[in-house]
């Protein structure tokens, strides 16, 4: 089945004081979210435990931002899946353009990212996005549809079971610049056809696909309305509860 979701990706922001402030200010409002639209907030390695506390006993989900590409061991500075799970976060975000873009993040560095996030009980939210040269070439299905392919082909159909994908064009990211509910349809029904002819229909119609890129309350109804778009990711607008809560009540 489908799943409706709105997901935060706080990105680079917050102390943890502020942000277990924020967790618990989206708790407190959440009850107002219909219960078929699922919550999840994204945040930083140094959050998940106080702010997996926080969500306790709520209906709200927790992500990490990215996991690591090896198990364990010598790799200073980075943290591993199984590290993301143990914290209570059943998420992790991977392939996000900011991490493509100034972290060297590859499509093979993405695949094992991806096997260590499913092997270790993580749901995936997996992130694809052209950026403006791109789209002004006229490239974008190019791009997504690659993307797409280089990482989740080498994934089953049960393990698509776990994974969401975000389409979030780098040009709409925090720029305020949103594309157009039907650009952004075009691409997600694209996506999805690109899910079918790998793993089949029923996968492909069971396939939760998110928007992200400047989505705000007063967009996210008319993005939502589109048949192939199941959510969002959002980034600026998930910083504050308000306004978090009421992109999730666009549904
Ligand atoms: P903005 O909502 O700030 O444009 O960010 C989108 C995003 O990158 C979510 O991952």
């Amino acid at each position: 089945m489908r799943k409706k979701i709105v997901a935060g990706n706080w990105k680079m922001n917050t102390t943890v004081a502020e942000g277990i402030e924020l967790a618990k200010a989206v708790v407190a409002k959440s009850a107002d979210v219909p219960c078929d639209v699922t919550l999840i907030v994204g945040t930083p390695f140094t959050h998940l435990c106080p702010v997996a506390e926080a969500l306790k006993g709520s209906k709200v989900e927790l992500s990490a931002e990215n996991c690591a590409d090896k198990e364990k061991g010598a790799y200073t500075g980075e943290v591993s899946a199984a590290m993301v799970a143990s914290t209570g976060a059943s998420w992790t975000i991977l392939g996000h353009s900011e991490r493509r873009q100034y972290y060297g993040e590859t499509d093979e560095k993405l695949v094992e990212k991806t096997k260590l996030a499913l092997a270790n009980g993580l749901g995936v939210i997996f992130c694809v996005g052209e950026n403006l040269d791109e789209r002004e070439a006229g490239k974008h299905f190019d791009v997504v549809t690659d993307q797409t392919k280089a990482v989740l082909y080498n994934f089953t159909a049960e393990d698509m079971a776990k994974v969401v994908i975000a389409y979030e064009p780098v040009w709409a990211i925090g720029t305020g610049k949103t594309a157009t509910a039907e650009q952004a349809e075009e691409i997600h029904a694209c996506i999805r056809k690109v899910v079918a002819d790998k793993f089949g229909a029923q996968v492909a119609e069971d396939m939760t696909i998110l928007y992200g890129g400047s989505c705000k309350p007063s967009n996210a109804k008319e993005i939502f309305a589109q048949p192939d778009i199941d959510g969002g990711l959002i980034g600026g607008a998930a910083l504050k509860a308000e306004d978090f809560i009421a992109i999730a009540m666009s549904y």
